[in-house]
């Protein structure tokens, strides 16, 4: 017979069994719950979306089937390991493993442990997250910091180096010819200007948001100067009209003159090398134009990646970017144009 009483336990019961399943359910990261046999228990709907199985296919079956085969043997050790000494281990603290989705690719995960009791038997939970993405940013920014570490490298140190050996011999050199001692001076002032250049771009790109600080013309500026000191090719810079541009837009620009930049000192082996920005109302048009050997833009196959990365760089901030290109031989004839047109107040629509 029942009593009063067990019904209403009873309601409660159930009723916390459902906020139970509830909040599991909708928690944002996949929660399964592992018997001390290592067996999955319970698989959430994140569990599901993270791991491509239907929980039906999961539950009952060994966890380590979540973990690509490679891997199984050690992860099963680490569990015997830490059922023996269980202590909660929350996210962030550093377990990042690989895991194996349904249709066999693998992606990196973090998991956090935490044990409960049930019926006298221990529990494991596992929260779990896919932080694919997470990695993917933290790669990209070890390439960002190798590139400068390169280039401060490349375009600092061998500046530094050379005027500390100019520096050094100054003294004796000026005694014997002063002449050449001015000219050795000169070449000293340009290589010292030169580093400060590259210094003040480089550290504009590393203080984030520092390259939308300035106008665009300024940041060219710096380029025109930094370049100076990487090749003795002449820089010629031209600015007509100003304005302010969206930061997107701005950078994608700076980068794609950045590239163009390099591409003249790697290949060009050009004399000269022309920037024109110009700012009107209704669009701004920036060009690099140099007087080098020139190339067929045409037959430059996938393995380069500058021109790629330019077009893609234009193409992100709605611009329009023409590559031109003459190998032919004489006056005129010659070099390599690169043009990119942005609509202003337009972005997205026809250049
Ligand atoms: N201004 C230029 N003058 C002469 N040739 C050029 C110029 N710009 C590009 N090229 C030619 O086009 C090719 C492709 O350039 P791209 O920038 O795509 O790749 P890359 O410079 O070779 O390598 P990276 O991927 O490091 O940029 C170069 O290898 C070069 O032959
Ligand atoms: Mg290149």
């Amino acid at each position: 017979m029942s009593v009063p009483g067990d019904d209403v336990r009873e309601v409660a019961l159930r009723e916390s069994e459902d906020r139970f399943r509830a909040l599991v359910e909708a928690a944002p990261v996949a929660i399964l719950i592992v018997g001390d046999d290592g067996r999955i228990a319970l698989a959430n709907a994140g569990a599901e979306s993270i791991f491509g199985h239907a929980r039906s296919e999961v539950v009952g079956r060994p966890v380590e089937i979540l973990i690509p085969s490679a891997a199984r043997a050690v992860h099963e050790r680490h569990r015997a390991a830490f059922l023996a000494a269980p202590r909660a281990r929350p996210m962030g603290s550093g377990m990042e493993l690989e895991g194996l989705h349904r249709d066999g690719r693998t992606m990196p995960i973090e998991v956090g442990l935490s044990i409960a009791q049930a019926q006298g038997r221990t529990q494991v939970i596992a929260f779990v997250t896919d932080i694919t993405a997470r990695k993917e940013a933290e790669h990209a920014v070890l390439d960002e910091r190798s590139r400068l570490a390169r280039d401060l490298h490349d375009a600092v140190t061998q500046s530094l180096f050379s005027a500390s050996l100019i520096a050094d011999v100054l003294p004796r050199l000026w005694e014997r010819d002063a002449a050449e001692g001015r000219r050795r001076l000169e070449e000293l002032r340009t290589l010292t200007r030169g580093a400060l250049a590259e210094m003040r771009i480089l550290l504009l790109e590393l203080r984030p948001g520092a390259l939308t600080e300035v106008p665009l013309a300024e940041l060219l500026r710096h380029v025109a100067d930094a370049s100076t000191n990487r090749t003795p090719i002449g820089l010629d810079l031209r600015v007509d009209g100003d304005g302010t541009l969206p930061p997107d837009v701005q950078i994608g620009l700076f980068r794609i003159v950045q590239e163009a930049l390099n591409n003249v000192a790697r290949h060009a082996n050009a004399r000269g090398v022309t920037i024109r920005l110009e700012q009107g109302s209704g669009h701004v048009a920036l060009e690099v134009a140099d007087d080098g050997v020139g190339f067929d833009p045409a037959s430059v196959d996938a393995s380069h990646l500058g021109l790629r990365i330019m077009r893609e760089r234009a193409e992100a901030i709605g611009a329009a970017i023409v590559v031109d290109s003459r190998c032919g031989d004489g006056a005129g004839g010659r070099g390599t144009r690169v043009a990119v047109r942005w609509p202003v107040g337009d972005a997205g629509g026809d250049a």
